[in-house]
């Protein structure tokens, strides 16, 4: 008997970086995807691959089993396998797939505890947008944003346990963790909803509004309004041509030399919100179906990222040789390496250029479904017990 989710990487298309100051983004979630499957196990330690699990070289399977598996009240220890064709610190949100993934596998392995109400069941555990404020990272180290009331009545279980807003909560929270206490929600959003995700400071009116998110960092709060902006007519037409440098480049590490940059001299901010200009000229384009102007700004937000000091020259020459055969391309997520996305009408001829440049290449329709619990009726492995009233 086991468990299995799944998640869909994702690309940005417009404000990696800035949006962790708070300026508006566009993530877009890709065909490539991760699964994660667990399995209870009769032994005293979870088992990743068939090997002894590591939580120092794990740490979003070790935040997760924290959050969601806690061993001192019982949870059994789990058999892990994960597979899937999302490269791995790339840029394009494996860890944050590998977290909504195994965040919704987890939860389906709980179940979760309700009670019945005139509207309709009410939590009595769990992460939501309406808990408290929307800090995850924060409320996770404090347990703020976990529900318990004492009195549980039913017990959902399969699909209807699971919760997409809850999924990125963790998600967010865990990449937080991970990049020392600045990440955006846009990763984890993206791949929890998938489509195209727009973040903004402010409420969108004329796209679906999903959930504010709040972050407190070491320079003070951000706020992020999460919007699904759907596929953009026209959308069917162009393809996302990922090029893949192969130099590894940690996405903690890129955070945190924007941040310096930014704390040494202050006047760079300005760049931040250049980029962040562009980003809403991109969204604009994106909403009318004009990808002739999203590819422009996609280019011109390449150049801010080279500006900024996150690109690297491998980035560089597959930007270049994929700008001939498509509307616009650019580094997509953390840089210094990773992965460039090009926006195309022609996926072969943009595949091609970047692999003569040196470059491995994926292809992607243009917003994919998000994530997806691949055992739907699945029972629960073991559930938290009930606290007296
Ligand atoms: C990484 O995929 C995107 C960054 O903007 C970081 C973040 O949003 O947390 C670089």
């Amino acid at each position: 008997m086991n468990i299995e989710a799944s998640a869909p990487g994702k690309c940005i298309l417009f404000g990696e970086h800035a949006v962790v100051f708070g300026q508006p983004a566009v993530a877009v979630a890709l065909e490539q995807r991760i699964h994660v499957s667990i399995q209870p196990i009769e032994a005293e330690e979870w088992t990743l691959e068939g090997n002894k699990f590591n939580p120092r070289k794990h740490p979003h399977l070790s935040t997760l089993r924290k959050l969601l598996w806690p061993t001192k009240d019982g949870a059994p220890a789990l058999s892990i396998e994960i597979h899937g064709n999302i490269p791995r610190a790339s840029g394009l949100g494996s860890s944050a797939a590998l977290s909504v993934a195994a965040s919704a596998a987890l939860r389906a392995a709980r179940g979760r505890w309700v009670i019945e109400s005139e509207q309709g069941p009410v939590w009595t555990e769990g992460y939501s947008s309406e808990i408290e404020d929307t800090d995850a990272y924060t409320g996770l180290n404090s347990g703020i944003r976990t529900t318990m009331y004492h009195k549980k009545e039913l017990h959902l279980f399969g699909n209807d346990a699971l919760d997409l807003d809850e999924c990125s909560i963790i998600g967010h929270a865990v990449e937080a963790a991970a990049q020392g206490g600045r990440a955006s929600p846009m990763d984890a959003s993206t791949c929890a909803h998938g489509g195209v995700i727009l973040l903004s400071e402010q409420i969108e009116s004329d796209n679906e509004y999903l959930y504010q998110r709040q972050l407190d960092m070491d320079d003070g709060k951000r706020t992020w309004e999460l919007h699904e902006l759907g596929v953009p007519k026209g959308g069917e037409e162009v393809y996302l041509v990922i090029g893949n440098t192969g130099v590894h480049a940690p996405t903690a590490d890129q955070v945190a030399k924007v941040s310096k940059a930014i704390q040494d001299e202050p006047e760079r901010m300005k760049e931040i919100e250049t980029i962040g200009l562009i980003a809403r000229r991109g969204i604009e384009a994106l909403k009318n179906g004009d990808y002739e102007a999203v590819g422009r700004a996609m280019t011109e937000n390449h150049v801010m990222l080279r500006g900024l000091g996150v690109s690297c020259h491998e980035l560089d020459d597959l930007v270049r040789a994929a700008a001939p055969s498509s509307l616009g391309a650019k580094l997509t997520g953390a840089g210094g390496g990773g992965c460039m996305v090009a926006l195309t009408r022609n996926p072969d001829i943009t595949s091609e250029a970047i692999k003569t440049a040196g470059g491995k290449a994926l292809v992607s329709k243009f917003g994919n479904e998000g994530m997806r619990l691949e055992t739907p009726h699945c029972e629960p492995f073991w559930s938290p017990q009930i606290h007296p009233d």
